[in-house]
């Protein structure tokens, strides 16, 4: 018999993500020999019923409710996931972090930075461990381009391009899901995914002093959603239509604190790259470029020791050697998958809850997003460079 503590897990918002993060969590317990704890699926909430079904005899939850505070107050949760559109996030991290649970809140935790700072200050009052989904800092070509960097391979950094594009709104017919309003998401791509790439960002090179931003909305009008319906389904010509209300497109320029530059681009509404969440790092002897399209590929220049270049980039396939990797398959080059990074992340973020120690990234890192964001928001407006600064509270 095991003597590891049994984690309860409780899921608010059985879409996507809630979807994700329970499969993952119980997956740890079959590919993670060395953990600390167990996992026990106690209770998820949803507001539409086919998903609370689901939740029970697909996944295998003890129970499904329609109020999520019943799964905020259930004594046997240890650990909430908060996996509901952004404008949720802050009542139910906040009441859970209250009930003295560990949150793990899917980004960009809260639609605005305002939210992002009330919910990290309540977490930080309330003494529990917090986690955020940046999953792409898990990818394991991405912990070696971290590995890296920090080791002077690629000498000193002088650029670094970081870029989220994905389709999900290219199409017009695409419907107005909660993504394009700001009652529900709260900002655009912003929020959505240029969040993950000056995360991966920050990990890689450290923090931003100072940015110059721009935003546009492109495709204005959508037609309304279905019940159940997510940010991938269509409608039909003719349905009825509402405004899109945040922005389809977000860029930046700027600068680290390390000393390079960087430019930003985002957005949901291009044609061409289907989920390019990418970066490109250049420093005086090296570069590195990653994309999650091809996620267990990553290309590597180095200059030879005696300061002559190569020609051209080399390709390095993930395998057993880089972390993480040989937890799913063995070898080289024999592919791990999407929602594997989820699995790592909620590995990580479970140990940290099993022993007490804060883990990263967390609601800390959340914030460090949103003083970028509040920044550039400030620069889409003036149309000038404007500085970084915490919004932390104290
Ligand atoms: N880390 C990532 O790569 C990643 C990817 C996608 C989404 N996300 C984030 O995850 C969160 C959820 O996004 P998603 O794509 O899973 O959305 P989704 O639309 O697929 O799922 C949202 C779920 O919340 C449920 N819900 C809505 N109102 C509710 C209520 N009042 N009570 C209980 N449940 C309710 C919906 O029924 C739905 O099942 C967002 O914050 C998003 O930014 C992160």
């Amino acid at each position: 018999m095991s003597t590891r503590p049994v984690l309860g897990i409780g899921v608010v918002g059985f879409g996507w993500m809630g979807q994700a993060h329970s499969r993952s969590a119980a997956r740890i317990a079959s590919l993670f020999p060395e953990r600390v704890f167990d996992t026990a699926l106690v209770v998820c909430g949803d507001n539409v019923a086919e998903r609370r079904e689901q939740a029970v005899s697909g996944v295998g939850f003890r129970e499904a409710v329609e109020d999520w505070r019943a799964v905020v107050d259930h004594p046997d949760v240890d650990v909430v996931y908060v996996t509901a559109p952004n404008m949720m996030h802050e009542e139910i991290a906040i009441a859970a972090a209250e009930a003295g649970k560990a949150v793990f809140c899917e980004k960009p935790v809260g639609g605005t930075p305002d939210q992002t700072v009330r919910i990290e200050a309540a977490a930080r009052r309330a003494g529990v461990i917090t986690g955020v989904g940046y999953n792409y800092r898990w990818a394991p070509l991405v912990q070696h381009a971290k590995a890296l960097i920090e080791s002077g391979r690629l000498g000193e950094i002088t650029n670094y391009r970081g870029r989220f594009f994905s389709m999900y709104g290219a199409d017009p017919m695409g419907l107005l899901s909660w993504r394009f309003l700001v009652d529900e998401a709260g900002y655009g791509v912003s929020s959505d995914i240029l969040s993950h790439a000056v995360d991966l960002a920050h990990m890689l090179l450290g923090p931003i002093t100072e940015v110059s931003g721009t935003r546009e909305t492109f495709i204005r009008e959508r037609p309304l959603p279905k019940a159940g319906g997510t940010h991938y389904d269509r409608g039909q010509p003719g349905d009825p239509t509402g405004e899109v209300t945040n922005e389809d497109y977000a860029a930046a320029m700027v600068r680290f604190a390390n000393g390079a530059r960087g430019t930003f681009e985002s957005s949901r509404a291009i044609i061409g790259p289907e989920s390019q969440m990418a970066f490109d790092v250049y420093g005086t002897k090296g570069a590195l470029r990653w994309n999650l399209e091809t996620m267990n590929e990553m290309q590597v220049f180095l200059v030879d020791d005696d300061g002559r270049a190569p020609r051209g980039y080399t390709t390095v396939y993930a395998g057993d050697r880089y972390p993480y990797h040989g937890h799913f398959v063995p070898g080289d080059a024999n592919a791990i998958g999407y929602e594997d990074l989820k699995v790592i992340e909620n590995y990580e973020f479970l140990t940290a809850v099993a022993t007490g120690e804060q883990h990263r990234p967390g609601f800390s890192e959340a914030v460090d997003y949103v003083s970028f964001q509040s920044a550039w928001l400030r620069s889409c407006e003036s149309g000038a460079w404007e500085t970084v600064n915490s919004i932390r509270q104290d």
